[in-house]
C-alpha cells in the first residue's frame, strides 16, 4: 500500500456525469445498468464521490466491489454488502431474503420516492451464478415497476472494465450475459480527453511538472497514469515543488505500470 498522501482533488470528467446520469436514472426507474469502460479512468473515484453524494441527498446506496473470493459466490457477495450495513442475524441462512429487504425500498411512492442502488464496481468479474442471483433480485421489483406505486424496488448499477482474463489467463469481453434481456441502460465510457488530464495534472502540480504529467496521462490515456506519476515523483522527491524532471524520471521507474 502507497501511503504517500495525495492531494484530494477532483475533476469533473465525462466520465464523473455519465456515471451521475447513470446512477441518478437507474435510482429513479429502479433499474439495471450496465456500464464498461477502459482502466484508469476514473470509474471507482466518481462511484465513490457520487455514493456520498446521493447518500446525503437521501438516496440508499450499497456499494460491493467483486474480487476473487466472491466473484462466484452468492452467498459470499451477498453478506458482504449485509456486513458493510452491520446485519448478522439470519444471514447465513437466507442471505438472498436478508439482502432483498435490505435493498427493497418505495422507489415510486409518488408522496415520497425513496430510490435505492446497489452499486457494484468491478463488476466484469461477477460469475454468471451472481449475476443470475442479482437479476432473480431484482426481478421481485417487477411489480412496483409494473405500476404499483406501493409495491418495494431497488436499482443496479453494473460498472467494470470492457474485458477480463479469464481462468485460462485468456482476456475475454465482459458480456454480463444474465443481465443483458433486464438492462434498462448501458454505457461504454471512453478515455478522459487531453482537457480533463491537463486539467486534473495542473490540479497537482506546478505548470512544468503538470506538462510533464498531462503527457504522460496521454500516453497511458488514463487518470491512473497521471496519479501514479505524481506520487512516486512526490515520494521521490523531497523539494516544495515537483520539476517537469521530476516527473520524467519517475515515468522511467513506472516502465508503464498505469
Ligand atoms: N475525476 C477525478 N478527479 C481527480 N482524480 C481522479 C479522477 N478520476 C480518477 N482520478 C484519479 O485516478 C486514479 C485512478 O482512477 P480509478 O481507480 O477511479 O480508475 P478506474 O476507472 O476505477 O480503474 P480500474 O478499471 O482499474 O478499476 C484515482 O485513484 C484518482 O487518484
Ligand atoms: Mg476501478
Amino acid at each position: 500500500m502507497d501511503m504517500t498522501p495525495l492531494p484530494k482533488v477532483s475533476v469533473r470528467t465525462l466520465v464523473y456525469d455519465t456515471l451521475d446520469l447513470v446512477l441518478d436514472n437507474t435510482a429513479k426507474q429502479a433499474g439495471l445498468a450496465i456500464v464498461r469502460g477502459p482502466v484508469g479512468i476514473g470509474k471507482t473515484f466518481a462511484l465513490r464521490q457520487l455514493a456520498d453524494e446521493y447518500r446525503a441527498r437521501g438516496v440508499k446506496v450499497y456499494m460491493l466491489t467483486c474480487r476473487t473470493e466472491i466473484a462466484g459466490r452468492i452467498n459470499g457477495a451477498a453478506n458482504e454488502v449485509l456486513s458493510q450495513e452491520n446485519i448478522w442475524e439470519h444471514r447465513d441462512v437466507r442471505a438472498a431474503e436478508v439482502l432483498w429487504e435490505l435493498l427493497r425500498s418505495r422507489v415510486f411512492d409518488p408522496w415520497d420516492p425513496k430510490p435505492s442502488l446497489l452499486i457494484t464496481d468491478e463488476a466484469q468479474g461477477w460469475k454468471p451464478n451472481v449475476l443470475n442471483f442479482f437479476r432473480d433480485l431484482w426481478d421481485l421489483g417487477d411489480p412496483a415497476r409494473n405500476g404499483r406505486s406501493d409495491a418495494l424496488a431497488f436499482g443496479i448499477v453494473m460498472v467494470g472494465n470492457s474485458s477480463f482474463i479469464n481462468r485460462n489467463g485468456v482476456e475475454e469481453e465482459a458480456k454480463f450475459g444474465p443481465l443483458l434481456s433486464r438492462r434498462t441502460i448501458s454505457v461504454d465510457l471512453e478515455r478522459p480527453s487531453k482537457g480533463e488530464l491537463r486539467e486534473y495534472a495542473a490540479k497537482l502540480a506546478g505548470p512544468d511538472a503538470a506538462r510533464a504529467l498531462a503527457a504522460y496521462g496521454e500516453r497511458t490515456g488514463s487518470m491512473r497514469g497521471i496519479e501514479k506519476a505524481y506520487r512516486l515523483a512526490r515520494s521521490l522527491s523531497d523539494a516544495a515543488e515537483l520539476t517537469a524532471q521530476d516527473i520524467e524520471f519517475a515515468i522511467r521507474y513506472l516502465g508503464g505500470l498505469a
